[in-house]
């Protein structure tokens, strides 16, 4: 049985690779269903050619993570002819079109002015934020939007199902500083119990890093087990010999116990 599931997983994932080589040669073929002719650019400049515009949509689509429904209306999202691109019904669309004007202006208003101080000019585009997401949240945020809501558990299996999911990838930053900007927003808001379980999460996953104890010590101090945090400052201590800051902590909360 389990072999069966395992021989499914494979399939399954090979037609997903089919899919996509599919799409790729299909995309040659999909040119033909786009319009020769655009009739309402407002950002884009009027006399773009098909390919430099095809070019950009597809930029888009790849920054985002979406298809290009998302911003179109179409009937059927796998055939372009249905679509009617010109139309400005979707409010991403209207949204996208903000943010190539805010693009521009980052670039053109703004970076060139750094060009009068040195030879090298980087120009911001989409990706730059977006990083494959169409909004562009840091995995700190999402966790700590998800944990005010439904609770510390549900924090935790979002974190487990994102990970599998992104982890390798550029969408999401799964190094230790993340859950380290967890705990401490956590603290903040003064959801204690929560920073300790993510910080210890933090430091299962990241047992030999100054950074993972350091802040699994300020979550324990924060929720008042002092001699547990004690033990955590002098284990991030072992990363970082005689550090003035770490050693002040210590001594401060053993006058304290
Ligand atoms: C993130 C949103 C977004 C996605 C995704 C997107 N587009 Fe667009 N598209 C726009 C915006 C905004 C404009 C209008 C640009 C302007 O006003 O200069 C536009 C304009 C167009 C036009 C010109 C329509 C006209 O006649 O004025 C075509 C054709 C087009 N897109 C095709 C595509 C295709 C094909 C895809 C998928 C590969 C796609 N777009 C994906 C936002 C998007
Ligand atoms: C400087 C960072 C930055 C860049 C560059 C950027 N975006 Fe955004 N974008 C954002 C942020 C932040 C949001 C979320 C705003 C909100 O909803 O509060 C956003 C939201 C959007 C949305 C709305 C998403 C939704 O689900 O409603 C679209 C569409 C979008 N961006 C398209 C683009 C396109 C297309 C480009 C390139 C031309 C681009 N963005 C470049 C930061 C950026």
């Amino acid at each position: 049985m389990y072999s069966f599931i395992k021989k499914f997983k494979y399939s399954y994932k090979s037609m997903f690779v089919a899919i996509f080589i599919l799409s790729i040669f299909l995309s040659g073929i999909a040119n033909g269903q786009i319009p020769d002719k655009f009739k309402n650019l407002k950002v884009l400049p009027k006399n773009i050619s098909k390919g430099e515009l095809i070019g950009t949509m597809k930029g888009f689509t790849r920054a985002l993570g979406v298809r290009c429904i998302f911003c179109h209306v179409g009937t059927n999202e796998r055939d372009l002819s249905t679509f009617e691109f010109a139309s400005d019904e979707k409010t991403s669309k209207e949204k996208a079109r903000i943010m190539m004007s805010m693009v521009n202006s980052i670039n053109k208003d703004h970076l060139s002015k750094l060009s009068e101080y040195s030879d090298h000019i980087m120009k911001v585009n989409c990706m730059t934020c977006h990083h494959g997401q169409n909004e562009p949240k840091l995995l700190e945020d999402i966790l700590m939007r998800v944990i005010e809501k439904k609770g510390i558990d549900s924090g935790i299996e979002r974190y487990k199902k994102l990970k599998e999911k992104y982890y390798g990838g550029f969408t999401y930053d799964f190094q230790v500083r993340t859950l380290a900007n967890l705990t401490d927003m956590l603290i903040k808001s003064k959801r204690f119990d929560a920073a300790v379980t993510i910080s210890k999460l933090n430091v299962e996953m990241y047992p030999n890093s100054i950074f993972s104890l350091y802040s699994m010590g300020e979550a324990l101090e924060a929720k008042g087990n002092i001699k547990e945090a004690i033990e955590a400052y002098a284990n991030a201590m072992k990363f970082a010999p005689n550090n003035p800051q770490i050693k002040k902590k210590i001594e401060m909360l053993q006058n304290k116990k």
